[in-house]
């Protein structure tokens, strides 16, 4: 059974919205990899582009709102309980290399707490979506987080920190513990789509650190939405603010916990 609520109806429409622009944009980069330039000029555009679309038409039906986003930052509302948090290209160095798998995020923040998220991805036309209380889902299938309890047979997504981004060498000593363990680690490239394969069971947990609030905000709720526990990687609560995320079913996150923990 799908959720159809009001606030599904207002962020369904404005990522549709973004998305279209999006898509055609993703086929001319496709084109832009063999220039000498390459295309990132035509990304930034892009990806100012989507996040315009979905601050008007966001904008059109909470008019009050707060919005906190990937480029155009903190704009506060006059309502100040409220705030969409935005990212519209999650995955941009997937979506400049015409790599096929990013998203639209968009979360709902009230008082502090996530109360509702997408995660779109535009090329598969997989819509993720949750409320508070009301569960997650992907199109219309309810989502579960998945059953597995071993380790050995997981498969754990996660984020290396690249260029510019501290914790090489720590990280490398988390992923030497987890590689060990697991039946696989996957790099996919987009924060708010591993958050929700956790909550469709796709991966059985992920970790990465210092991500910002726009690539967490719509996969928080999404996660915890299916039955997945989210904490920071030291089991703390304020992930929203560190970036670090431990994400997974309810069976392994201690697992995980502890692995981290040890490397
Ligand atoms: C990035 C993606 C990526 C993660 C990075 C993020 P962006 O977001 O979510 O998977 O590893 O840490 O910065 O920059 O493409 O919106």
């Amino acid at each position: 059974m799908a959720l159809r609520s009001a606030l599904w109806t207002v962020m369904t429409g404005a990522a549709q919205k973004a998305a279209r622009s999006l898509k055609r944009d993703f086929g001319e980069v496709e084109q832009l990899q063999v220039s000498q330039k390459g295309p990132s000029d035509f990304v930034s555009a892009a990806d100012l582009k989507a996040e315009k679309v979905l601050r008007i038409e966001l904008a059109k039906a909470r008019p009050r709102f707060g919005f906190l986003m990937e480029e155009g930052g903190e704009v506060a509302g006059e309502d100040a309980h409220h705030r969409w948090i935005i990212d519209p290209i999650d995955g941009t160095t997937n979506f400049l290399h015409g790599i096929p798998h990013f998203a639209i995020s968009i979360g709902l923040e009230m008082d502090g707490e996530i109360i509702a998220g997408l995660v779109f991805n535009p090329i598969t036309d997989e819509m993720f979506y949750a409320e508070k209380g009301k569960g997650a889902f992907l199109n219309d299938k309810r989502l579960r987080v998945s059953a597995r309890s071993t380790l050995s047979t997981c498969v754990i997504a996660t984020g290396i920190p690249f260029h510019g981004r501290p914790g090489h060498k720590p990280y490398l000593k988390q992923l030497e513990r987890v590689m060990d363990a697991v039946a696989g680690v996957r790099r996919m490239g987009t924060a708010s789509l591993d958050l929700a394969y956790v909550a469709a069971g796709r991966c059985d947990g992920f970790w990465e650190a210092g991500l910002r609030p726009w690539d967490i905000a719509a996969g928080v709720i999404l996660v915890r939405e299916a039955g997945g526990f989210i904490t920071e990687l030291d089991g703390g609560k304020n992930f929203m603010a560190s970036g670090d995320v431990l994400a997974a079913n309810p069976k392994v996150h201690k697992q995980l916990f502890d692995l981290l923990a040890a490397a």
